[in-house]
């Protein structure tokens, strides 16, 4: 036994890739492997033998599991390494070519949508897109058992063994800067936080970076009838029309109560989108009246402040206006896609001048 241990032990720490490895799996333990024909002799042998023989193969069989998915992960690590010092660029060499550049759409959307909640007394916030999950999610009354942390299928930070600093995540939302912005100012305030969040997905519609705008009005008297108002002044100002009509659908997200998913009037005739008239509906954001507990873990008093609080795609909404189909092109800086659907460097959106 010894000798097969070592035998094995041996290639498999010799093994150059995952094809070696695998062969190797099946040379040993596989149905047909070494040892388990060995495993099949203790049927013949004395109950004594057995005895001995029996958990000594066990053993055996498990040191060689473990050498082996250790030898897959160190060689998967050294795959990745490989891979990333080999995709290494130098962002410093001087750019080629004298074209003008072109705003992305997404800057350009967030700017127009900065421009419309300024003019309603919203100031910018920020916050870090690596946060705690007290801020992504316990703050915000998400706690650990809640099934929104698994639906938004949390990007988490990789922590050394012994590091026991708070887990860190990529946050997967802009609702956090909600938090930061109330402990930082307290009530009353007014601000919208646009920028980028994460979630481990891609598809046509999905992608594992995109953009949030988060909305937040926190005075004595805010009601859901200012968090309509703003949304309809909102959505008329950003999609240039006299007339919208928002419907209001209940619906449940932990940071608020009541909550509410909020869809605009829309038609698709003729291949298009046109906001304010027709018989279809379309999901923008999610909203609600800020949860007592989300202000108090905000360090705000929920007995004396209460208001609204938004949370909306921008990539979503850039799709929809300037017709853009794959979400995912907004992201592979494909230069004939940036100069068809970027905007001139110096058109900055304002209400006055026009936004796009
Ligand atoms: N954070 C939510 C999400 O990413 C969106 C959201 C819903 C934000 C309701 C809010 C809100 O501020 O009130 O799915």
């Amino acid at each position: 036994m010894d000798d097969l241990r070592d035998k094995y032990l041996g290639l498999i720490a010799a093994a150059g890739d995952e094809a070696a490895l695998e062969d190797l799996r099946v040379q040993a333990v596989g149905k047909k492997g070494e040892i388990s024909l060995k495993m099949r002799e203790l049927g013949k042998m004395s109950p004594e033998e057995r005895q001995t023989a029996g958990p000594a193969l066990n053993a055996l069989k498990d040191e060689i599991n473990s050498a082996l998915s250790a030898k897959k992960v160190a060689l998967e690590d050294a795959a990745l390494d490989e891979r990333l010092r080999g995709e290494r660029l130098d962002v410093t060499l001087p750019g080629r070519g004298r074209r003008t550049g072109t705003i992305h759409p997404i800057s350009q959307v967030t700017e127009e949508v900065t421009a419309i909640f300024a003019d309603m007394g919203f100031s910018v916030a920020e916050g870090p897109q690596i946060d705690t999950d007290w801020y992504n999610f316990d703050a915000l009354n998400i706690p650990g058992h809640h099934p929104a942390r698994a639906e938004m299928d949390t990007f988490y930070m990789h922590r050394a063994e012994g590091d026991n600093r708070p887990p860190h995540v990529l946050r997967t939302h802009t609702s956090p800067v909600q938090i930061r912005s109330m402990e930082k100012h307290g009530a009353p305030i007014r601000v919208i936080a646009p920028g980028r969040v994460y979630r481990a997905d891609y598809d046509q519609t999905h992608t594992p970076m995109f953009h949030q705008v988060e909305g937040l009005a926190i005075d004595k008297d805010i009601s859901m009838a200012n968090l309509k108002w703003v949304l309809e002044e909102f959505v008329k100002a950003y999609f240039e029309v006299d007339d919208v009509e928002l419907r209001f659908r209940a619906s449940h997200f932990p940071f608020t109560e009541p909550s509410a998913e909020v869809d605009i009037r829309c038609s698709w005739e003729g291949g298009t989108l046109k906001v304010g008239e027709g018989d279809d509906w379309l999901e923008i954001l999610g909203s609600g009246m800020v949860h007592p507990k989300v202000l108090q873990n905000a360090g705000v008093d929920p007995n004396e402040w209460q208001g609204f609080a938004f949370g909306m795609g921008i990539d979503r909404i850039a799709m929809l206006k300037y017709g853009i189909p794959d979400l995912r092109a907004f992201f592979d800086s494909d230069l004939r896609w940036l100069r068809h659907y970027g905007f001139a460097a110096l058109d900055v959106p304002t209400l006055h001048a026009g936004l796009s």
